[in-house]
């Protein structure tokens, strides 16, 4: 086990302040002054606060959703960040109003989407603020995910729809965050082993030889055999969807952070060395869609994946024995997120933060847009490198 370095954080204080200073390419607090001016521009706008953003829609409108959607947490989450960041009242209320709409989702049985809608929201909040009533949604929220685990295949299914018999795709390791808080919050252990028990089956069959990932993992539910690995959102079976191995960098080491487990610390940096020999390659190291796209390099990009894969690559670093890659990569995404290539400027994009995302390419929706939850990863990585950044300055 790799537990962080105490040797290098004694030798921070001993540094003082001068090995402090922040990389002076991230503007964190001009990324931050720009989320403020879209999010109060979105709030004044759209006030309806049952109805999140998700995208930008084919015509150029802004796209909304209700909270049965996966993606209706971000935009609370958003709040939660930016509230955290600037410790404004304004922004809890704002943030704590967008958050209760979706409380129903608590109940939600026919999709493993719960962690990205709950914990994105009410887990925000409750870390920052800890009422009662969004530890009971949390609670509920992780008994009802439970359900749609399976003893015989190892893993929580993922979707209910054809051609899958029991898929379970590689961004369902995102919930395994919100059972092993469940698991703290009420000292249930049954979370925290349905989590341990899924990423054990995940780890077996989610890596080719190479530790690029496939997307979807096909199971029998009657033996718990893999019937089929495959994809869904990629360009084809044997390619690498460039989010999944984003979600799986960031998966594994979160992972990591809950148990300690060495092997999910190697399928992380092995996740990682794959993505970054990947957008090395690449000048600004923005990903595009899927890693093997045919019409690279003119293929469109995914900021969604950068920012997913930034946050995930920072906390890598804490872990991993030799950091400087993974920070170094964290770094180099941040900076090209953050030029006036990937940045909205006040007032555009629909009140997003990020440009040039990709959602679902081989169904043509959501290409080249911006996406909520590319923001909230962009966020959340901003928040992670401003924070940890001390203890990584020396590395
Ligand atoms: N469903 C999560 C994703 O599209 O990455």
């Amino acid at each position: 086990m790799n537990a962080p370095r105490p040797t290098l954080l004694l030798l921070l204080a001993l540094a003082g302040p001068a090995a402090a200073q922040k990389s002076p390419d991230i503007p964190v607090g001009q990324v931050i002054a720009l989320a403020e001016a879209q999010y109060a521009a979105f709030l004044k706008q759209y006030p309806d606060s049952t109805r999140q953003p998700r995208s930008t829609q084919p015509d150029g409108s802004l796209q909304l959703t209700t909270s049965r959607n996966w993606t209706s947490g971000f935009f609370a989450g958003n709040l939660w960040q930016l509230a955290r960041f600037t410790g404004k009242d304004s922004w809890r209320h704002r943030a704590a109003a967008r958050t209760e709409t979706l409380e129903a989702e608590k109940y939600t049985t026919d999709n493993h989407d719960l962690g990205f809608i709950l914990n994105n929201s009410f887990g925000q909040g409750y870390a920052q603020t800890q009422p009662p009533k969004y530890c009971e949604v949390l609670l509920q929220g992780a008994a009802t995910l439970s359900r749609r685990f399976s003893p015989k295949v190892g893993a929580i299914r993922s979707w209910d729809f054809a051609p899958f018999t029991y898929p379970v795709i590689v961004d369902n390791l995102m919930n395994l965050d919100f059972l092993f808080a469940a698991s703290k919050l009420s000292g249930d252990t049954t979370y925290a082993h349905i989590a341990k028990t899924h990423a054990n089956t995940d780890l077996k069959y989610r890596f080719r030889k190479d530790y690029s990932t496939f997307h979807v993992l096909d199971f029998d539910p009657a033996t718990g055999q893999l019937r089929k690995a495959m994809t869904h959102q990629g360009y084809s079976d044997q390619s690498c969807w460039s989010r999944g191995q984003a979600w799986a960098i960031y998966g594994y080491a979160m992972l990591y952070r809950n148990t300690h487990d060495p092997r999910y610390l190697a399928a992380a940096q092995h996740a990682a060395n794959y993505f970054l020999k990947q957008t090395n390659r690449i000048p600004d190291h923005i990903p595009y869609w899927d890693f093997n796209a045919p019409d690279i390099p003119n293929a469109p990009r995914d900021a969604s994946a950068a920012a997913i894969a930034a946050s995930g690559l920072l906390e890598l670093s804490k872990y991993a024995k030799s950091p400087k890659k993974y920070y170094q990569g964290a770094t180099g995404l941040l900076s090209s997120l953050c030029t006036p290539q990937y940045l909205a400027t006040a007032g555009t994009n629909n009140f997003f933060l990020l440009k040039h995302a990709t959602g679902y390419k081989p169904a043509n929706s959501e290409v080249d847009v911006p996406l909520v939850y590319a923001d909230y990863y962009l966020l959340e990585a901003l928040w992670r490198y401003q924070n940890y950044n001390q203890f990584l300055a020396l590395l």
